[in-house]
């Protein structure tokens, strides 16, 4: 998305509302305070061994806040079905019900087994789109994905073998296929694709988990991430696709049911199989938000740091419609959340 310099004679820039000449409101940074509150009340679980408590905290402290702020929310991807953990369930209604009517995606913790275990790479996640933007994809639990940069647009796609993906994407990047890196999450069902990649020259980056900050990575620019590719959940599928479209980045996913019944499952709600959705099939329109606070740290976030009395998060806020990418470090007074 492109946009002009705002100029004395012009004053608005894209974030006041360019379209309609009036300032508006970016949600997104209400948002934020619901991934901060999270993320910080998942702290006190992480290396505990225990997801369910992280997760559980987590959703507490993500629903208390969202009823704070103006809009009309209904939750389409809720977190947690997979693996029956808490979660703020599909249908549920979030914030105080007034404003925008909204579709809301949350992963109050993207890692929670990361999380758990004291690793790095968790997430809080809240992505909002226009109500009946979002694609409900609940009925199936896994989506492929591939996810690149705007260099990847009309250049990669995901019927292709990933390792002539990786040959168009370097020569559209400048780069020689050895140069090319690849985020997949690390599980036994990629070993065919990553050996591929690997014989197409380029290397990986295995995610233990949290596909979301790998597909950012691979939007961004200069990161370390050219690529993301692999099957990983639906829900993350469609909040990865609203962060994608506001960074100007390139998305395709291919829901991958485990089985006959779950593919049933899937018709019968009216998705398609064999389908390559686009960024914008996942998430219609330009009105999308996404936030993300770091729970532990990793390399798009640093994550909840305690020290001195204070609590420092930090988040990126990001907005379709300007294409504006926010980074928010907040300090918290400890005593306050004890
Ligand atoms: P949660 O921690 O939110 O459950 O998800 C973590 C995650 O790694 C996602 O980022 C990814 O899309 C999905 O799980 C992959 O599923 P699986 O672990 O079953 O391969």
């Amino acid at each position: 998305m492109t946009h002009s310099t705002p100029t004395a004679s012009s004053p608005s820039a894209p974030e006041d509302g360019a379209r309609t000449g009036r300032p508006d409101r970016n949600l997104a940074l209400e948002l934020v305070r619901a991934t901060e509150a999270a993320a910080i009340r998942a702290v006190p679980f992480i290396g505990k061994g225990d997801k369910i408590a992280v997760d559980g905290a987590a959703v507490d402290a993500m629903r208390a806040f969202l009823s704070t702020v103006s809009f009309d929310g209904v939750v389409v991807i809720g977190e947690g079905e997979k693996d029956e953990a808490p979660m703020l369930f599909n249908g549920e209604r979030v914030g105080n019900g007034q404003g925008p009517a909204c579709d809301v995606a949350v992963d109050p913790v993207d890692g929670t087994s990361m999380a758990a275990a004291g690793r790095q790479n968790a997430l809080s996640v809240i992505a909002v789109a226009d109500r009946g933007a979002m694609l409900d994809a609940s009925s199936v639990f896994y989506m492929d994905k591939l996810v690149t940069g705007p260099e990847g647009r009309g250049v990669v796609d995901i019927r292709k073998p990933v390792g002539e993906n990786i040959r168009a994407l370097a020569a559209a990047l400048g780069k020689r296929p050895e140069e090319v890196v690849v985020a997949i999450l690390d599980r036994p069902r990629h070993e065919g694709i990553v050996r591929e990649i690997r014989e197409a020259g380029a290397g990986t980056r295995l995610l233990l988990d949290g596909d979301v900050a790998g597909g950012i990575n691979a939007a961004r620019s200069g990161t370390r991430i050219d690529m993301c590719v692999g099957i990983g959940g639906s829900p993350e599928g469609v909040t990865t696709a609203c962060a994608v479209k506001a960074l100007g980045g390139f998305m395709q996913g291919v829901l991958a049911p485990k089985d006959d019944a779950e593919r049933d499952r899937g018709l019968a709600a009216g998705l398609l199989m064999d389908h390559v959705y686009d960024a914008d099939d996942l998430v219609k329109g330009e009105d999308a938000f996404f936030v993300a606070t770091g729970v532990t740290d990793g390399g798009l976030l640093d994550g909840v740091r305690y020290g001195d009395g204070v609590i420092r998060t930090e988040s990126i806020v990001l907005r379709t419609q300007s294409g504006t990418v926010r980074r928010v470090v907040a300090e918290h007074l400890a005593s306050k959340w004890l």
